[in-house]
């Protein structure tokens, strides 16, 4: 046994290297392992591959950016074509009227600046003391301390404490509970952080009319919201964004993960006017707020390519079907008692598993059956694969799912 130089994320820091798999290569949505394995990729990676893996159109559109101009700093008067061109695609698409967009490396990033950004906003506005932030519970924001903050799932910030202060966290599923906080708290509040369809969570989709209901509250009480759309943004729902899938306006959008499909590290956010036009009423006005590779050209190069194998290949397309073939898998599954509930919508899905089946476990079984799916807690397990992946391996994936199950000594004797 050895220990590996890696100090890996979201893992036992006390593993053993023996204990990694070592991903090797990847083709559309199946990826290898040193051993030769061959695995269908149910998570697209880590909820962001939607174009696949090994797609020449990114790497090639990637290496002509960097042949010209491998990144070159946003600060103050600096910008470059890329960042202006990708800025612009994401202003058109997301349903945000007249947005202007700032850029990140990261989810987390994106998150912080997003929550800075409200207080900001408040603040220029004379109002500091107008600087709570809401989140929901189960909800994930990232690891940095704003999102880590907001977010709703107490193990993540167990030890990392002290966190933001003002943070309130609500019902993630009734908004009766915003409803009261707002009527609490409301003059404090500077912005509301939501996920449309909470994902590392354990993927639960909003209850009926839950973010039309909280558009209006925040309006009514002068609060910013925010749509984290990390997972969803750039396809998930088969629209760019989740906002306009549930017809929703927010004041800004976070994105990351799908917006280059993982090929190299970008994040954002869509900041509209509620935020806008108080930074930019003073000409004088500095936004003192950015990370050395806002706005880089090669990252946005990446996203640019993507994009386009979005639009010319019509992969939102796919969503419906990854949406009958593992959500309707799933709710076989259900039916047959295999599975306690599923939940999902579009291309993100879950399966509860029966009291007493570890989820890692499970997971594992799963692997052996050449299928990789994310364990969430104790019971859940998700799938949001790769927009590229074909019907067989959807099937597979389910399969793969119920195979597990039922090869499982607990399930069997039950
Ligand atoms: C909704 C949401 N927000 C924020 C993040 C953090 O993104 P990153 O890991 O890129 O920092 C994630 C990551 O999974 C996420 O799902």
């Amino acid at each position: 046994m050895s220990r590996s130089p890696f100090l890996h994320p979201f893992a036992r820091p006390a593993a053993q290297a023996e204990e990694f798999i070592t991903i090797v290569r990847g083709d559309g949505a199946t990826v290898w392992d040193d051993k030769d394995n061959e695995y269908v990729d149910g998570l697209a990676s880590l909820w962001y591959c939607n174009v696949g893996h090994a797609r020449w159109e990114i790497v090639d559109f990637v290496a002509s950016q960097m042949a010209v101009l491998e990144n070159y700093n946003t600060f103050d008067i600096f910008t470059n074509e890329t960042v202006e061109r990708f800025a612009a695609f994401v202003a058109a698409a997301a349903p945000v009227p007249d947005s202007r967009i700032f850029f990140t490396s990261s989810g987390s990033e994106a998150v912080d600046t997003a929550i800075k950004l409200a207080r900001l906003t408040h603040s220029l506005s004379g109002h500091p003391e107008r600087n709570a932030i809401v989140g929901r519970k189960n909800s994930y924001h990232g690891v940095t301390y704003g999102g880590l903050s907001a977010q709703g799932l107490p193990l993540n910030q167990e030890h990392f404490g002290p966190l933001i202060e003002t943070v309130h966290q609500i019902d993630a599923q009734d908004i009766a509970d915003a409803e009261s906080l707002f009527a609490q708290h409301g003059a404090s509040i500077a912005a509301v952080i939501a996920e449309p369809v909470q994902g590392a969570g354990g993927v639960y989709p909003p209850s009926p009319g839950y973010l039309q209901r909280l558009r209006e509250l925040c309006t009514e009480h002068g609060a910013l919201l925010i749509f984290d759309e990390v997972i969803t943004g750039f396809g998930r729902l088969g629209t760019w964004f989740a906002a306009e899938f549930y017809d929703v306006v927010p004041d800004m959008i976070t994105f990351a993960k799908a917006c280059t499909s993982g090929y190299l590290p970008l994040g954002g956010v869509v900041v509209g006017s509620a935020v806008l036009d108080v930074i930019e009423a003073d000409p004088q006005f500095i936004l003192r707020h950015g990370f050395t590779y806002s706005g880089h050209p090669t990252a946005c190069a990446a996203a640019l390519a993507n994009t386009a194998l979005l639009l010319e290949e019509n992969l939102f397309d796919r969503v419906p079907v990854i949406a009958e073939r593992i959500g309707g898998g799933l709710a076989k599954l259900v039916e047959a008692g295999a599975l306690v509930e599923s939940r999902g919508v579009g291309g993100i899905w879950s399966a509860v598993l029966p009291e007493g089946m570890a989820a890692p476990a499970v997971r594992n079984a799963m692997l052996e059956r050449g299928v990789i799916a994310r364990p969430i807690g104790a019971s859940v397990i998700a799938f949001c694969p790769p927009l590229v992946i074909s019907d067989e391996q959807l099937d597979a994936c389910v399969a793969a799912l119920a195979d597990s199950i039922s090869a499982f000594p607990s399930y069997r004797t039950a």
